[in-house]
């Protein structure tokens, strides 16, 4: 099949240039996760508004569901309201946990800027191999890649796993010479969704292999590293959610200053999906609380859009340390 549209075409850049500023700097770009049109105005508009890069990301599932047309019209129409109505950032578009060659194939004929391939489930080789089919093809268009070595526990779009597993220092070197991917996700202790550790009452949550992290750093300097699984899981959202009916008693993240420590390392690029769906359910609640006859879809997405736009800041200044970077 032959491409659809270059990235370049959308007004976006691939991954390369934001990385080798972030890890000069020590900060991470942030990588938001949108699945609709708010979410997708919300992402834009705080990372204009505090200048920083954004990776835009959607799983496989989300494109299905926004289907892969409207996604791309969607994304070259926000980058041209965002330099309209508040000056352009560096906007990369990434697919988050692509599970085959050819869902990779299909998004880099379609626009994205950046894919990830997420063979970490597989033996080390079947990993290699097929990480590197998808940086000969990437490379052709001048796509960059994400590759994952390790296992987080949770649900990555379909694969879903119960238990992680470190990412073992020792096989990064290979599979980085052997795929030449530009960037590698990790699994130190972090995880997908907003249960990321069963606590008791009091317990604070355990920290992150940080020792690992320093053993890939020494193994491959200079390379940029991903976190995955990487919402703090914002106490102040899921307070808000049990106010106004919802039931999210356990949910619990990673603590925010884990999370500078990472992005002052090698850690380039930070996923954060579940705070976003937390900050706009939160608010839809609090909406439909105090108002239970609205029921016109702008008087909710509206102030979940607002919250999500005020969320995105916050990360981008006091967390990631993206702000100003653009
Ligand atoms: O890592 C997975 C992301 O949070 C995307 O989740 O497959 O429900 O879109 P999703
Ligand atoms: P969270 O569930 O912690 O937001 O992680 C998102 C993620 O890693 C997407 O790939
Ligand atoms: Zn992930």
């Amino acid at each position: 099949m032959s491409a659809i549209a270059r990235y370049t075409e959308l007004g976006l850049v691939n991954t390369k240039g934001m990385f080798t500023k972030a890890m000069k700097d020590r900060y991470a770009i942030p990588a938001y996760n949108f699945n609709n049109m708010e979410q997708l105005q919300a992402i834009i508009m705080g990372c204009s508004e505090s200048r920083s890069p954004v990776i835009l990301q959607c799983s496989g599932s989300a494109i299905k569901y926004m289907n892969s047309t409207l996604l791309r019209l969607m994304v070259k129409g926000a980058v041209e309201m965002m330099e309209d109505l508040s000056g352009s950032v560096p906007v990369a578009l990434h697919l988050d946990h692509g599970d085959s060659f050819e869902l990779c194939r299909s998004c880099i004929d379609s626009g994205f800027s950046s894919v990830m391939i997420d063979g970490s489930h597989y033996s080390l080789e079947e990993n290699i191999r097929l990480t590197k089919q998808v940086v000969d093809y990437a490379a052709e268009q001048d796509v960059t890649v994400e590759g994952e070595l390790g296992v987080l526990s949770g649900v990555e779009d379909t694969v879903s796993s119960e238990v992680s597993h470190y990412t073992k220092p020792s096989e990064v070197e290979e599979f980085v010479g052997r795929t030449s991917v530009d960037s590698l996700a990790i699994s130190i202790g972090t995880s997908h969704g907003a249960y990321k550790f069963k606590l008791q009452p009091g317990e604070e949550p355990p920290s992150l292999r940080f020792d690992i992290l320093e053993q890939i750093e020494r193994l491959v300097p200079g390379f940029p590293i991903v976190l995955h699984g990487a919402s703090s899981v914002m106490p102040e959202y899921v307070a808000m959610i049990n106010r106004f009916g919802g039931k999210m008693d356990e949910a619990v993240g990673i603590p925010e200053e884990q999370l500078r420590q990472a992005a002052a390392s090698a850690v380039c690029k930070i996923n954060i999906d579940s705070d976003g769906r937390l900050a706009m359910t939160a608010t839809i609640r609090k909406v439909f609380a105090e108002k239970p006859g609205e029921f016109d879809p702008r008087k909710y997405l509206g102030p979940a859009r607002d919250e999500l736009i005020r969320m995105v800041k916050y990360k981008n200044e006091h967390v990631l340390g993206s702000a100003g970077h653009a």
